[in-house]
């Protein structure tokens, strides 16, 4: 699928071989690349990452994000893709059969989990519809190198034929028996299940940890949330964002709280609650891939990577909480407060570094380089 929300710096591309094309849903189909060796190393990803792919369509030269749904100990490069419409480029890429080759970029994202094979860890996943295929990546790789981590999918779709996956992961239930518990919740379909029955939300939440994650029936609090360690969530952002905020709110703290956006999506995923003195008519000048921009914005309301998107000014960004580091630039004149930050050391922010998702201007003029060396 297409994530047109997940933007960094140019890459270059490499010619690989399309070695396998399956349908998985109506929608839905993997393609698996074939890495040569001269480009192993190149092409060594973490899961969670995803590639860029640049085709041909409609007379120019398109590049579309997808995520490796493979694992890194299966060697090789496997893309969930989703074709929205008869429309879209992702047509193109359907229209591919074994043998065809495509321009792919080397894998990038920081959607990405460090591994901890001695730990015995707890470790939730929420994905909406194609918003499994990183998800996917991560199950695989936490099963096969956390012997001792037990791994809770809780994966939504509209009815049981949209479930991509579906063989895969139930294979994968019985080979990690005790270890690998998946639910399916359908917003289409009723089951004989009412708790999977409608959306990933805040109320659903709430079900899981009460019932699926309830441990002991002696006693009423018992739950297994208490225990998790990593909470994982891709999709569209208003899931997102309720299901980030909910499980920050019942105490998960926000660095343990992982997620990668499949859509646009203008809003902040925590709202912000500081207040600052108000200033209106900001201009931000800034730098961005050799390019210069002058931008003014209304006020500093809205935090500098927010007010420069509601222009359409290309800033690249991926979790919008100060936690990835994709938005990171120089601030190089001017003043801003950095409201939260869970990515810059204190050296880099005494050097001038900042998060433009997570900073407010506080001076009417701003100087940006996004072009860090
Ligand atoms: S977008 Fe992730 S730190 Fe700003």
């Amino acid at each position: 699928m297409t994530q047109p929300t997940r933007k960094e710096k140019p890459s270059v591309f490499y010619r690989l071989k399309v070695v396998n094309k399956k349908h998985l849903t109506r929608e839905v189909f993997a393609l698996e690349l074939e890495v040569p060796h001269i480009y192993r190393n190149v092409f060594d990803f973490e899961s969670g990452q995803y590639v860029t792919l640049s085709f041909f369509y409609k007379n120019t030269f398109c590049f579309r994000d997808f995520s490796i749904t493979s694992a890194p100990y299966e060697e090789k490069i496997s893309l969930g893709i989703k074709v929205r419409s008869e429309e879209s480029a992702a047509q193109e890429l359907l229209n591919m059969a074994a043998g065809d080759s495509v321009l792919v970029s080397p894998p990038k994202g920081r959607f990405i989990l460090e591994s901890k094979p001695d730990e015995s860890r707890t470790i939730l996943l929420f994905s909406s519809g194609i918003g499994i295929t990183p998800i996917f990546s991560h199950l695989k790789n936490l099963l096969y190198t956390e012997h001792k981590t037990r791994v809770f999918l809780f994966y939504g779709n509209k009815t049981q034929e949209s479930i991509a996956y579906r063989e895969e992961l139930d294979l994968l239930k019985s080979q990690y028996s005790g270890r690998l518990e998946i639910y399916y919740f359908l917003s289409r379909e009723r089951s004989a299940n009412p708790l999977l029955y409608g959306r990933l939300d805040e109320k659903k939440l709430s079900l899981i940890i009460n019932q699926i994650l309830h441990t002991d029936d002696r006693d009423e609090e018992s739950t297994l949330w208490d225990s998790v360690d990593e909470v994982l969530i891709c999709g569209k952002g208003e899931m997102v964002k309720t299901l980030a905020n909910a499980c920050y709110h019942r105490g998960i703290p926000k660095k343990n709280i992982h997620f990668e956006l499949f859509e646009t999506y203008s809003e902040d995923i925590y709202p912000q609650e500081i207040s600052y003195p108000l200033i209106k008519a900001i201009n931000i000048d800034f730098t961005l891939q050799g390019k210069y921009y002058s931008a003014e914005i209304e006020d500093n309301r809205l935090k500098l990577l927010q007010a420069l998107l509601s222009q359409k000014y290309p800033i690249p960004y991926s979790c919008k909480s100060g936690i990835c580091g994709s938005c990171e630039c120089q601030l190089e004149e001017g003043e801003v407060e950095l409201l939260e930050n869970e990515y810059l050391t204190e050296k880099e922010k005494k050097q001038g570094r900042i998060l433009v998702c997570m900073s407010v201007a506080l001076s009417k003029k701003i100087k940006l380089n996004f072009d860090l060396v």
